[in-house]
């Protein structure tokens, strides 16, 4: 069983300044949570219980919001706010345990994927990388069904979707005979980091959702840098497929790239519209507005 998850939460986000100058790229919020919030829950919904944060000293924001404030608690209750006090105390259901260790230089996803070693200790895990959401409005999320399929198949699971041609240079591609239907996975024969366009082989591109036996721990120990000058998590995949099966799984959902700024508006707009309390009157804003 899958019950942990690695989010690598140490980089700097410069793609998100100026912004990310004093808070974490993950504590921005979208329509009222931090990013942060939709993708732990993401791995919850999936029935993962540890969270594994790799973060940086810069970042305690991202603990604290997980943890609870006895301070504000008190006072809500003392001003009778029951219901924002249910709210701040229910984020993440109690069986979920949130544990941090430091990324102490930037040396890549790989490496910050390597810091969580001994947490993970000899369990396969899940990890997901927190720019980018996936919205998936099905009852079993895009997650729990690689989860399922790593259980089933025993190989390595890594979510991918379509993208245009000539943005391949900016993800990880997948190399596969034919391209799975959605919510379905299919062995791969490669992957690779980055690969300038014209030469992808592919354009199934890493999504940032991989279910991953501890063995590739090991793996990472000997990946030496590669694109950027990074250890990448994309090489020791590599590294692993030639050893066995790895497969490529093609998700049903939806990604919003909040790593960039017009993704990350995307990405309120969207989860304005369908939020519980406020989407019927944020449509009805957006309609005013007639654009
Ligand atoms: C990372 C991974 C890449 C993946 C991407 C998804 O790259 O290395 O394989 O496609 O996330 O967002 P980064 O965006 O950190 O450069």
């Amino acid at each position: 069983m899958i019950k942990k998850a690695i989010l690598p939460v140490a980089g700097l986000g410069t793609r998100f300044l100026p912004a990310s100058k004093s808070i974490p790229k993950e504590m921005v919020t979208v329509v009222d949570r931090p990013a942060i919030e939709y993708v732990v829950k993401e791995a919850v919904a999936a029935g993962i219980e540890q969270i594994i944060l790799v973060t940086h000293a810069s970042k305690a924001s991202i603990e604290n919001y997980f943890d609870r404030n006895f301070e504000l608690e008190t006072t809500l209750e003392s001003k009778k706010k029951f219901d924002l006090l249910k709210e701040i105390t229910e984020i993440l259901p109690s069986h979920i345990s949130v544990v941090s260790v430091r990324q102490p230089q930037p040396l890549g996803l790989g490496h910050a994927v390597l810091c969580a070693k001994d947490i993970v200790g000899d369990d396969a895990f899940a990890v997901l990388l927190p720019d980018v959401l996936v919205k998936d409005a099905s009852e079993e999320n895009d997650l729990a069904r690689m989860i399922h399929r790593f259980e089933a198949s025993n190989a390595a699971q890594i979510m991918v979707e379509a993208v245009p041609d000539h943005l391949v240079d900016q993800y990880g591609i997948v190399d596969v005979e034919a391209s799975p239907v959605e919510g379905e996975s299919i062995v791969m024969q490669g992957i690779v980091e980055k690969p300038a366009v014209g030469t992808a082989p592919s354009n199934l591109s890493v999504v940032g959702r991989y279910i991953l036996p501890a063995k590739i721990m090991q793996l990472l120990e000997k990946t030496p840098r590669g694109a950027g000058n990074e250890i990448q998590l994309t090489d020791a995949i590599a590294m692993l497929q030639h050893a066995e099966a790895v497969e490529a799984y093609r998700m049903k959902g939806q990604t919003f790239d909040c790593g960039s700024k017009i993704g990350y508006l995307k990405a309120v707009l969207h989860y304005g519209l369908e939020h519980p309390k406020l989407g019927v009157a944020f449509k009805d804003l957006i309609k005013e507005l007639n654009i």
